[in-house]
């Protein structure tokens, strides 16, 4: 790779093998919120696209106001715009981070690009909308009463200028947005390709490696079925028909939509099928297969629901779409994690290993073994040759003497840290040369044990 994110290294925090799982249902969820908001955006962006250029030909009033519809589907709040796109896509770059440390692979890196990508371009997807709008404005605003001929040049001047941002910003906001994805595309196939991790391969096989790109058109197909979806959920369930009054875009929209998630949503197997195919077999597991055929019944299901749809011409079946459609993608982020959890076995591994000896050296270096010191077993190991409780030995019965310490452990550790003569009858106690934290947890475990008169 062209240069490393080893910033993100540095921040790494060690993982035990608890955190690796919890991460790893982090992601899931990052995933999907990402693909669900980011897909509504992709295919509201492509329609509303597509019904301007349909306007621009025929003039039919129809199309421009499902562009009006469409394009505030996904944009209704410029905060949540950032939240639901931005704050998956660098959650996920920290996550895998966390993952994959100590790996050759990038996958924050291309995450990193995607999030820089659809920032820019939901500045134009913002600028776009708000074009739309704004031209609406200066199209039936009465200009007839004012005086200036400044203010009138300047009319003249920011409508142009809004023209030429309605005809570009949607553009350039749709190109941006497809390389976001498609960088999004390549870090979440590279993370399920691991096979591939340690080869160093070239920057170009890993941009376009067939699983980045089988995935990428997923994407969009996805993007198109939630879309949809939206469409006939916002402005077509019962009770929300008066979003639109205009009969003929009613009866347009509805039509247009239904046919498009029926053809979609038949085109959707076919790819999962496609990319399963691109994917390492040795990453594939009993989990990944079961979830593909679990997928293509719900698929199954949809398609038919939205068929009798439009033969009926009927839309009693959008909100069970619209669940089973949710379910169908989490379930397919569900199966992409589980082949990253088949190929990572052996790297998680590793990591909890690093953890453990990490854990020992921490607890040691920060003198707090205590945790894991037992005072009986010290004291078995190491006072019990010249000591017993009831019994005097080389040393004093431990019951003689300790009634003296009673209340005064300090003074105790102070003793057994650092023995001095005290009685003339016996030999010095030699040190035993316990740490501080040894010795208070013997001293506990005397005080505990010896007979209390
Ligand atoms: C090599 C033999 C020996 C070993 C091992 C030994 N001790 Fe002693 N201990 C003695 C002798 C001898 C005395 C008596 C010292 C004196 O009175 O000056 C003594 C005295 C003591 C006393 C009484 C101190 C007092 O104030 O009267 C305590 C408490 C004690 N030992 C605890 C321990 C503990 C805890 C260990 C294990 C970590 C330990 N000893 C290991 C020989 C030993």
């Amino acid at each position: 790779m062209v240069f490393n994110m080893e910033i993100l290294d540095k921040i790494v925090l060690h993982q035990s093998a608890h955190h690796m799982e919890l991460i790893k249902y982090l992601l899931v969820l990052t995933h999907f919120l990402f693909i669900g908001y980011a897909g509504l955006l992709l295919g509201s962006l492509i329609l509303s696209i597509y019904f301007r250029n349909r306007f621009n030909k025929t003039n039919e009033k129809k199309y421009y106001l499902a562009v009006k519809k469409i394009i505030d589907l996904a944009t209704f709040n410029k905060g949540a715009s950032f939240t639901f796109a931005i704050v998956p896509l660098l959650s996920a770059m920290f996550g895998y981070s966390q993952l994959l440390h100590l790996t050759n692979i990038n996958i924050a890196l291309y995450l990193f690009w995607s999030a820089i990508f659809l920032f820019i371009s939901l500045i134009f997807i913002y600028s776009f909308k708000y074009s739309i709008h704004l031209r609406d404005i200066f199209q039936f605003a009465d200009q007839s009463n004012i005086e200036s001929d400044d203010v009138k040049t300047e009319i003249q001047h920011y409508k142009s200028s809004t023209n030429i941002l309605y005809l570009k910003s949607g553009k350039y906001g749709l190109f941006l947005l497809l390389v976001a994805i498609y960088f999004y595309s390549v870090a979440s196939q590279l993370a399920v390709d691991l096979n591939n991790w340690n080869n160093n391969r070239s920057f170009f096989v890993e941009l376009f490696s067939i699983n980045s790109i089988t995935y990428f058109l997923q994407f969009i197909i996805i993007s198109l079925i939630i879309t949809s979806l939206i469409i006939l959920y916002k402005y077509f369930r019962v009770n929300s028909e008066e979003l639109i009054n205009d009969e003929e875009l009613k009866s347009f929209l509805k039509n247009f939509s239904l046919k498009i998630l029926l053809s979609f949503s038949l085109i959707y197997p076919l790819l999962i099928l496609l990319n399963s195919f691109s994917k390492p077999v040795l990453s594939l597991s009993f989990n990944f297969f079961g979830l593909i055929v679990v997928v293509f019944i719900l698929v199954l299901f949809i398609v038919s629901l939205t068929y009798v749809m439009l033969k009926e011409d009927s839309l009693k079946y959008v909100t069970s779409i619209v669940f089973i459609f949710f379910i169908t993608l989490f379930l397919n982020v569900v199966k992409e994690q589980s082949v990253f959890d088949t190929s990572t076995k052996s790297h998680f591994a590793f990591l909890s290993n690093e953890y453990i000896n990490y854990e020992k050296n921490l607890i040691e270096s920060a003198g707090l073994l205590k945790v894991t010191v037992n005072g009986a077993d010290i004291y078995n190991g190491k006072c019990i040759a010249c000591h017993q409780f009831d019994r005097k030995l080389v040393g004093p019965a431990h019951n003689d003497v300790l009634p003296k310490y009673e209340g005064k452990k300090a003074e105790l550790v102070k003793f057994i840290l650092n023995p001095v003569k005290v009685n003339p009858e016996y030999p010095a106690m030699p040190n035993q040369g316990l740490k501080p934290s040894e010795a208070e947890a013997v001293a506990d475990y005397l005080l505990a044990n010896y007979k209390k008169k």
